[in-house]
């Protein structure tokens, strides 16, 4: 099966490419390379004669037409977006332009693709999507793939847009999709704006820790390649016009998980403990969700995936990689945003 996965330079793009190369799938990699990207995330396969790369803009149709013709894909693994919700308070504009106009234009590329080779039954569009769409819970209950949309952030409102085309063009046009919603990801290769690469980084220079508000949000964190597992079971064995809630079972706050890895920094760096000295609480992020947790009963039972690393194993193997691996982390400091506070309730109107 060769697979076109478009953000495949980002974090879990990246961890899908290494994954599915390793297990034999032939892979394209269609990536803008925006700031969030990053080339080395997939030097292991880079030179695989399984691999191949294309620099392309999902908004670009021409651009698309060409790869779909070129490359002749069974599948698409779309995970190209803008991700980051404090980018997306400050700048909508490109979450509406990526998220929303790059998901429908990629969707008629392979639509028009699809159409020209038949509309073979196998092919199949998987959408990567988040949680978020969803909105906030309160203390108890859990996402499931009947919960009601209600995103909060203009990131979330995009991704649930995209969601509602991926599934109006099975329905209309019979294109074969299948969709999945994840909870927060975390691992090797996290681009250093998100939280906990930022309260690793921080720690081991001595900076301040900065936790939104109380820090009494809870996330349900899942291993970035547990999740990358999970995606391709959902496109092997999902089920047409069917969509899959992923999660890792690990619902936390935010200033438990910072406190967590404080305590690991602290037994590989026991010089400058307690690390969790450095903990500041700043101005909460406007609209901020309470609580994330999904219920992944369908996927567990459904198409028989479940996690395979737990958050204390996935947090230390995490902690580890950031120490071994200051090359990569160190030059994406300096793009653009990195190390700003963004997000916040003064953003700037767009003209
Ligand atoms: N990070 C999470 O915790 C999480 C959880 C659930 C779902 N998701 C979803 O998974 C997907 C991947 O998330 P991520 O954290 O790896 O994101 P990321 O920001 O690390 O990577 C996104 C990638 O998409 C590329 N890209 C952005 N705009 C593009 C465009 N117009 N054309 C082509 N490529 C473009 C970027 O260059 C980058 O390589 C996203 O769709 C996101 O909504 C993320």
């Amino acid at each position: 099966m060769k697979i076109l996965i478009t953000g495949g330079a980002g974090f879990i793009g990246s961890a899908v490419v290494r994954l599915a190369v390793s297990q034999g799938y032939d892979v394209v990699n269609l990536d803008a390379l925006t700031y969030a990207a990053c080339l080395e995330n997939v030097a292991d396969v880079a030179t695989s004669p399984h691999y191949a790369f294309v620099q392309a803009d999902i908004c670009d149709r021409a651009a698309l037409d060409t790869a779909f013709a070129e490359h002749a894909p069974d599948a698409v693994m779309h995970l190209a977006a803008e991700s980051h919700v404090d980018r997306s308070i400050d700048g909508p504009g490109t979450f509406i332009d990526t998220n929303i106009t790059g998901t429908y234009t990629l969707l008629e590329a392979a639509r028009a693709y699809w159409v020209a080779q038949g509309k073979p039954e196998a092919f199949r569009f998987h959408h990567i999507s988040t949680d978020e769409v969803f909105g906030t819970l309160g203390a108890e209950g859990l996402f499931t793939e009947d919960t009601s949309y209600a995103p909060n952030s203009p990131y979330s409102a995009s991704k649930a847009a995209s969601d509602h085309l991926v599934r109006a063009w099975g329905e209309t046009y019979g294109l074969p999709v299948v969709t999945s919603n994840c909870s927060n990801n975390y691992g090797p290769y996290h681009f250093p704006e998100k939280l906990i690469p930022v309260v690793i980084l921080n720690a081991l220079a001595g900076k301040p820790i900065p936790i939104y508000g109380a820090g009494q949000n809870v996330r349900d964190w899942l291993y970035v390649e547990d999740h990358a597992d999970a995606l391709l079971t959902v496109l092997t064995k999902g089920e047409v016009g069917r969509s899959y809630n992923v999660g890792g079972w690990n619902e936390v706050t935010n200033l438990d998980l910072v406190h967590r890895i404080c305590a690991l920094l602290d037994q590989r760096r026991p010089d400058h403990a307690p690390h969790a000295d450095l903990i500041t609480h700043v101005t909460d992020r406007p609209g901020h969700d309470a609580r994330y947790a999904i219920d992944a009963t369908r996927i567990h039972t459904e198409l028989g995936w479940k996690p395979a690393v737990t958050l204390g194993e996935g947090l230390a193997r995490t902690v580890d990689w950031y120490l071994e691996n200051e090359d990569w982390w160190r030059p994406l400091q300096a793009r653009q945003g990195v190390g700003v506070r963004l997000g916040k309730t003064d953003a700037a109107v767009s003209k």
